[in-house]
Parts: structure tokens; sequence; C-alpha cells
């Protein structure tokens, strides 16, 4: 049988480099759209570079992207390319917008064109919950997004409802929270203090500058979510899934373990600095998983311990090979 054709959008982010490693070992043909960038930003996806094809374009622009599709005729297309970093959706709010909200329809428009047999999938974000309505979230939960990060990822969360409804798409949303690895970018939460613990571990900083450490969020492992990703776009129903672990921690208890895990105590090295603190903020996110385990027989496989030694340990090989 011929190989399935996967195109994702955003392969050089963290949940596209695992989800490109995730569909070659089902033997896919994965293409990678890419922007083009005056430096190169595939570090992530180096060591399956040679397995993948990777095409150029960009989700502001309607042609590349139904050319793309054209050309490559994907069975699956899983958009994960956004603006994905919360503060910068405040300093650019209508690129956001382009980016995040009108992108999902330039892709979808382009696959209604092009062949509306192809099954899509959205990267929505447990973000759209914002100033909670219940607890913990579910896909019945109403949204009330608190940043124009959440208020795009909600347009693009409907549109894709839309299309799936006014012209029978195989369009479905994950509405994913919080995951991490030892690939997310640097300027998130977790990443930030990983990577702050490694260098005060290896004596290259003194202290740590957070914002809000009361926050809490549902963290979970970026590589168990793509799996997730997958599942949905092999159902026979196109339905929206919830993905979480079901627990939730504070950005403080985060920190804790992050500390504790190198032998450090948190509180002699964390400062709270007012820069770090958001216009509007998402108190508590947690996530109910169980129509994705009754559905999809999805449930996360690393627990939130083994998250944060994992993502310390990588960040502390990392620096010290480099000493
Ligand atoms: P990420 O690491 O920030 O990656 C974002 C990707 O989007 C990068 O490959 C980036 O390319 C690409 N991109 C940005 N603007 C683009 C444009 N105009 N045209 C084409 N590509 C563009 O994000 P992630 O953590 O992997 O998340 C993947 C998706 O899931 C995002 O849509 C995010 O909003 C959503 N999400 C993430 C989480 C989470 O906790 N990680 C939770 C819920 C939803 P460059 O390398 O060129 O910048
Ligand atoms: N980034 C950052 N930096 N966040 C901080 C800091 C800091 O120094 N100090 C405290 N925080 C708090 C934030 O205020 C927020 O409440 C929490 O840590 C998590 O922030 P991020 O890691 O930046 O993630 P996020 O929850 O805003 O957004 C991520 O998750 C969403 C899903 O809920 C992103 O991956 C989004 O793209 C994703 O949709």
């Amino acid at each position: 049988m011929k190989p399935k054709t996967a195109l994702i959008t955003g392969i050089t982010g963290q949940d596209g480099s695992y989800l490109a490693e995730l569909l070659l070992s089902k033997d896919y043909r994965v293409v990678g759209m890419t922007r083009r960038t005056s430096t190169d930003s595939h570090d992530r996806i180096a060591p399956v570079l040679d397995r993948i094809e990777i095409v150029s374009g960009d989700l502001l622009d309607q042609h590349s992207m139904t050319t793309i599709i054209a050309e490559t005729q994907p069975d699956e297309v899983y958009n994960l390319a956004a603006q994905s970093f919360v503060p910068t959706s405040w300093t650019q709010p209508v690129l956001t917008g382009e980016f995040t909200a009108l992108g999902v329809t330039r892709i979808l428009e382009a696959i209604r064109h092009v062949n509306p047999k192809i099954r899509f999938y959205q990267a929505s974000s447990s973000e759209m919950f914002g100033k909670v309505q219940a607890v913990p979230q579910d896909e019945d939960t109403p949204f009330y997004p608190r940043s124009p990060y959440g208020v795009a990822k909600v347009y693009g969360h409907w549109i894709t409802v839309n299309y799936r409804e006014s012209f029978d798409l195989f369009a479905v949303s994950g509405i994913l929270f919080n995951h991490e690895s030892e690939r997310r970018g640097r300027e998130f939460v977790t990443r930030k203090i990983s990577e702050g613990v490694a260098r005060i571990k290896l004596g290259l900083d003194k202290k740590l500058k957070l914002g809000n450490l009361e926050a809490q969020r549902d963290w979970g492992f970026a590589g168990d979510y793509v799996k997730a990703m997958w599942l949905m776009l092999q159902q026979n129903e196109p339905q929206d899934f919830v993905i979480a672990t079901g627990r939730t921690h504070k950005v403080r208890d985060f920190c804790k373990l992050a500390f504790s895990t190198m032998d450090l105590d948190y509180e002699k090295f964390v400062e709270q600095d007012p820069r770090f603190y958001r216009p509007a903020e998402v108190d508590l996110l947690v996530g109910d998983p169980a129509k994705a385990k009754r559905v999809l027989g999805w449930v996360p496989e690393t627990s939130f311990e083994q998250l944060v030694e994992m993502m310390v340990r990588a960040d502390v090989a990392r620096l010290a090979a480099l000493k």
C-alpha cells in the first residue's frame, strides 16, 4: 500500500519535531513547511532532515499554502504553525491574529479547493479557556480567552468547526494543555526554569528572574501529546478533544522540584520581576482528558515529576558539554 503523506506546518517547532519523528516511525512520507529565515532554524529536526521533505511557505501567504497542498498532495495536514508565545501577542496583536487566526482559514481554503478529502488537524489551546468557567475544563467548557493569542486561537478553533460543518471536511481541533520537553522554546516558563537551574548549578548564573509564581498549569510531555494528534485523524468521525494530564501545579511547584533535582533550594535563587507579569493572567488550567481516553484510547505516559527531571537533566548535560 502507498505510504500516507502528512504535511506539517510548524515542523521546526517543539511539537513539529516530535510529530515528524512519530509519523516517520509509522512509515509516513513527511513534508514540513518552513518559512524563509536568514539563519537556519532546523535544530530540532536536524536528526530527521534527511528523511523528510522541506517546502517553503508562510501562513501569511495564501498562494504558497495552496501551491504546497496542490503539489505535495497530502492525506493529512497538521497545522502546528503559530505565533505561540502569549506575551508577544500583546506587543504584536495584529501579527498574532494574522498567523494564529487567519492562517488557519488560509489552510482550510487551500484544502477545500485542492482536495476536500484531506484530513486536517488544528492546534487549538487550553489558553482559550483563559478565565476558566469550569474546573476541570473539558470539550464543553465555554471559552474566555485572556490574551490576543487566546482570542486568535478561539478564531482558529471555530473556523475549523465551521469548515467541518459547512463543507463536510474532516477537520478537527485538539485542545491541548501545556506540553513541554527539552526541546521547548527557551522563553516558556518550564524551559526558562530548567535552563536557569542548569546555569546556576554550573556557576554560569546566580539568580533566576520570573513573574507570577502562583499561576497553575496542567503540564504534560510533548512526546505523549503528538500521539493524540495523530489518533484524532485516524478516527471514523471528525471530533474535537481535550488533551491534558488532569493534574495541575503552580509555577512555584515546578521551580521547587526543578531546583531540588540538582539539590538546590529555589528560594535562594528565584526572584520575582514585574517585567514578567502579564496584563491579564490565566490563573488556573486543569483539563479533563476523559473523552480522549474513552474514544482515542489516549493517556499521558509521562508524569509531572518525570517531565521536570528530564528537562533539568537535559539542560545540565547540554550546558556542561559546552563548558
Ligand atoms: P513553537 O515551538 O513556538 O513552534 C511554532 C512553529 O510555527 C515554528 O515552527 C515556527 O517557525 C512556525 N511559524 C510561526 N509563524 C509562522 C508563519 N507565519 N508561517 C509558517 N510557520 C510559522 O510551538 P509548539 O510549542 O511546537 O506548538 C505547536 C502549536 O501548538 C502552536 O500552534 C501552538 O500555539 C499550539 N499549542 C501549543 C501548546 C504547548 O504547550 N506547546 C499547547 C496548546 C497549543 P519558525 O521556526 O520559523 O519560527
Ligand atoms: N514565559 C514565562 N516567563 N512565564 C512565566 C514567567 C516567566 O518568567 N514567570 C511566571 N510565568 C507564568 C506565566 O505568567 C504563565 O501563567 C505561566 O508561567 C506559563 O507561561 P508560559 O510557559 O509562557 O506558557 P503559557 O501557559 O502562557 O502558554 C503556553 O501554553 C499554552 C497552552 O495553555 C504556550 O505554549 C501556548 O502556545 C499554549 O497555547
